[in-house]
């Protein structure tokens, strides 16, 4: 099973460092190319290798880390899908302009940090993402947390908690043994339509840090 990941940005790279440090073998891209992933890739070790996006979007299994603004544009015109395993980390969100009325928004428990939720008109963002990912097999992971997360999965005695949902058994399966490996402890939250809302930006399962003690 062969693992590409699109973004090497905070949640892209911290994924590839969680895998690195389980030995899980990854192929990372980004809008610049490979060159400028020479350093990430050093750092991590043998089992990350720098690719084209092409290249990433080939795998078994690949990790959508990109900005909500970036997705439709990045994930148009990669290899077919055909029932390979797409995982949806992504948030709907958009930067705000420090000069707009936005960015002293008091309704918006995001300003502080900059940014605003992407009004998606009722839907919920792996249903957006679904559609720009035609014959893939969706899961939405990774996405509830500060991608800061990622680098300790063994936190307060337990294994952080990662929730992941999706509509295809097998494809879960897949996503929760990356978890597993990875050393999280991978929480199914059910079907797209239910995980997703969940653990998305501003649901109640979203920011919050759980730790499986055992
Ligand atoms: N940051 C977090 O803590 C966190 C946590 C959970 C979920 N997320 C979600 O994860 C996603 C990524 O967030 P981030 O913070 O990692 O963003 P980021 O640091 O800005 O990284 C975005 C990455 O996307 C790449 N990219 C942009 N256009 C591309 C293209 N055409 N082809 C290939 N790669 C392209 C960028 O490439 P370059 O480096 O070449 O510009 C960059 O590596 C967002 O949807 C966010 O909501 C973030």
């Amino acid at each position: 099973m062969s693992i590409g990941i699109i973004g090497a940005g905070a949640l892209g790279s911290n994924f590839a460092r969680a895998l690195a440090k389980s030995g899980i073998s990854a192929t990372i891209s980004n809008s610049r190319g490979p060159d400028s992933l020479v350093s990430l890739v050093n750092e991590l070790g043998t089992s990350i290798k720098a690719g084209t996006v092409q290249e990433a979007a080939s795998a078994d299994i690949v990790l959508v880390a990109v900005r909500w603004v970036d997705a439709e544009r990045v994930l148009d015109g990669l290899p077919a899908w055909n029932g390979r395993i797409v995982i949806d980390g992504t948030n709907p969100v958009e930067f705000i302009d420090p000069a707009s009325p936005d960015a002293n928004d008091p309704t918006n428990p995001l300003a502080v940090y900059g940014i605003k939720a992407v009004d998606l008109g009722g839907k919920h963002s792996s249903q957006i993402i679904r559609q720009f990912v035609p014959g893939a097999r969706l899961v939405k992971a990774f996405n509830d947390l500060n991608a800061d997360g990622l680098l300790q999965p063994a936190v307060a005695g337990g294994r952080r908690v990662l929730f992941y949902s999706g509509d295809d058994a097998d494809a879960k399966i897949q996503v929760r043994q990356v978890i597993d490996a990875s050393g999280f402890f991978p929480v199914d939250l059910g079907a797209l339509d239910v995980g997703g809302p969940l653990a998305s930006l501003n649901g109640p399962l979203s920011a919050h840090n759980f730790v499986r003690v055992s």
